[in-house]
């Protein structure tokens, strides 16, 4: 079967590597091999590996973070493969951090991350997990079958009767179409919709434009998660939670702790949580940043549990081990996405989607710290073993039947002939400002009627950017809408408007195109 996979993060590289040992894969990338947000993820991936954690405390937690929304089957089937998935990754090469002595039956040593109950994120090269898998998984496919198309471009995906049939791509040698059998999206998510994030460039969330204007229903758009820290410099720069897992605390420029007073687990409290504690208090403090106060931890260990994050301060002339250090909240994960089965089955036959792109259930309305990596790659793990199995004939989409839609959004993405052309930073400024931490009924609007008023690019002038921008404006259309649809708060979407949560409203809004 011809497989074509599209992004080269930890979802799409693990997919590829997987299927090319039965399949004709191409991966298709639109930077090079591994640049992606999974080479900058620091804390690293959760698993159970302690003798005194269980997958029923891992389900527990990935729940109890969720608000609500996780669908069970997901978070049983993420929790429950973990540890066999990770062994995978240990087999192609990944060398996690090992215990100097092993402990409650780990060979690892593991880190604590918010809201889990354990210490259970196992990391490389202390905050390098990212790079540390990308790198292992780039060198394993190129030891595979694999053709790789780097600077390459998916423009659209092509349908025939209502299947996808493969895909259009953009590229120095101008437009063509390949066909597939398979259409794999793994393209990450979509921290270039805001002004401030902590992901890389390449996330201008391709992936998701692709299914929804194909005709593919997206699910929880409207939950962004705001990671708490990241460094208050240009770039932001994310400061792991892990740095809080070891003891670093949170405080406002009265020196003061704040976290304790909000939530038991302080600090560690759920991002959204943390998150908004931070705007708050950035807000009572005129905007000026929070600070983190790693201090108490030991030049030594920090050096040497956070090599890049001590570094990474050191280039803004910040001394991790003397002083605390500003901090900020910056969009970071996308829970929304291409709505899937527990397999990365997408509601178009013919198309998977597994990693940040995808919507499976698993992260609810808040995702748990350091189960972003394990997503994808239990998700990649599970996708690529039914490839060549029939469609399902109701898609697999169990999780409807359990979770009936509390809204089935249509969203017009047409806009005006005369309109100008949109404008990638004021996109940003608009979502970050109406669209953001914290929204209501008129910054929603605004937003959306700014979004209404800009045109993408004419195709026939498209750059990379161009096709980006507008992938950017559909998307934002999307959140906005199922943004305005959620009259409730719930995990990391909160309405100044509707501070309560609604227990009726326990159910996802879906999302296609009109
Ligand atoms: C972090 O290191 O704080 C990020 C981990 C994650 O997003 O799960």
């Amino acid at each position: 079967m011809k497989v074509i996979v599209v992004g080269s993060g930890i979802a799409g590289l693990y997919t590829a590597v997987k299927a090319a040992a039965q399949h004709e894969v191409t991966l298709i990338t639109k930077d090079v091999l591994g640049e992606s947000n999974t080479h900058y993820a620091q804390g690293g991936i959760a698993a159970v590996t302690a003798t005194d954690d269980s997958v029923a405390e891992h389900v527990a937690d990935t729940i109890y973070a969720g608000a609500g929304l996780c669908w069970e089957p997901a978070v049983q089937a993420l929790c429950e493969q973990g540890p066999h998935s990770l062994n995978e990754l240990i087999r192609f090469g990944v060398e996690f951090d090992r215990a100097e002595q092993a402990a409650k039956g780990s060979e690892f040593a593991l880190g604590l991350e918010a809201a889990h109950s354990h210490a259970r994120i196992l990391h490389v090269g202390g905050d390098a997990t990212g790079a540390g898998i990308s790198n292992a998984l780039v060198q394993t496919l190129k030891r595979s079958k694999a053709r790789v198309l780097e600077h390459t471009l998916v423009t659209d995906l092509v349908v025939d009767s209502n299947r996808v049939v493969g895909v259009s791509v953009f590229s120095s040698e101008g437009l063509e179409t390949l066909e597939a059998d398979i259409v794999v999206l793994a393209s990450g998510g979509a921290g270039q919709l805001y002004r401030h994030t902590t992901n890389p460039a390449v996330t201008t969330g391709d992936g998701v434009a692709l299914a929804l204007r194909a005709g593919a229903v997206l699910a929880d758009l409207e939950f962004y998660q705001f990671h708490p820290t990241a460094l208050a410099v240009p770039g932001s720069f994310l400061i792991s939670e892990a740095v809080r897992g070891e003891g670093a605390v949170l405080i406002n420029n009265r020196g003061e702790r704040f976290m304790q007073k909000l939530h038991p687990m302080a600090e560690l409290a759920p991002r959204d949580v943390v998150a908004r504690a931070i705007q708050r208090e950035m807000l009572s403090q005129g905007g000026e940043p929070v600070m983190l106060d790693a201090t108490g931890l030991g030049a030594d260990f920090l050096s040497q549990r956070f090599p890049g994050i001590s570094a990474a301060c050191r280039s803004y002339g910040l001394n991790l081990a003397k002083q605390p250090i500003p901090v900020t909240p910056a969009a970071h994960y996308w829970m929304g996405g291409i709505a899937t089965d527990v397999f990365g089955r997408s509601s178009i036959p013919g198309l998977f989607a597994v990693g940040e792109v995808a919507c499976n259930g698993s992260h609810g309305a808040n995702r748990l710290a350091s189960n972003s990596l394990l997503e994808s790659l239990v998700f990649a793990d599970r996708a690529s073993s039914v490839l060549d199995q029939p469609w399902p004939a109701d898609f697999g989409f169990a999780r409807f039947n359990d979770q009936p839609p509390m809204r089935e959004l249509e969203v017009d993405l047409g806009y005006p002939s005369d309109a100008p052309v949109v404008d990638r930073v004021e996109l940003q400024t608009q979502m970050w400002d109406n669209v953001g931490l914290a929204r209501d009924d008129m910054g929603l609007r605004t937003a959306r009627n700014a979004f209404r008023a800009w045109r993408p690019q004419k195709r026939s002038l498209r750059l990379f950017t161009d096709y980006e921008d507008a992938n950017l404006l559909d998307l934002a259309k999307v959140v906005t809408a199922a943004a305005l649809a959620r009259t409730e708060s719930r995990g990391a979407h909160f309405r100044l408007d509707h501070t309560e949560t609604n227990p009726n409203f326990a159910r996802p809004i879906t999302v296609r195109k009109a």
